[in-house]
């Protein structure tokens, strides 16, 4: 059975009430639990912190035994050079996601320390950007 975690970062605990016309009504947890349910061959961890450096830990932790890691690394994604070389530093494939379409978004949201590394990025396309995400791992 392929092992494989999803990493949210900062603010992604909020979804469902945080900007809802951009991240959507449902909150993560709702979500998750539909895709564990339509995806029972795979092994589905998720992880969220609000810490960079707690979400470099894991990294480090399942980066060299998982079979994959999609990581929406939120703010993070736009300035954390540690997370950046995290996922440079481990050998568990990753890829990176985001909920919206950064690139039409504020300029400060284009610029990526992952997506260098990541062996591919998929973005806007709602919560689906992650199922479609585990559909590459499988
Ligand atoms: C996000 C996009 C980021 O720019 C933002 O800081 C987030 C969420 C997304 O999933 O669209 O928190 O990663």
């Amino acid at each position: 059975m392929k092992k494989i975690i999803i990493i949210n970062g900062p603010n992604l605990n909020l979804l469902g009430k945080r900007e809802t016309n951009i991240y959507g009504n449902l909150t993560f947890m709702e979500f998750f639990d539909t895709v564990v349910k339509k995806y029972p061959d795979v092994e589905l961890e998720h992880f969220q912190s609000n810490i960079e450096g707690e979400l470099i830990d894991k990294l480090q932790e399942v980066g060299f035994t998982y079979d994959g890691i999609v990581i929406n690394a939120a703010a993070y994604t736009h300035t954390s050079v540690g997370i950046g070389d995290a996922v440079k530093a481990i050998t568990t494939p990753v890829v990176e996601v985001h909920i919206s379409n950064t690139f039409s978004r504020e300029e400060f949201r284009h610029q990526s320390y992952i997506s260098p590394n990541a062996k591919g990025v998929i973005l806007g396309f709602g919560l689906q950007s992650y199922e479609l995400a585990i559909e590459s791992f499988i």
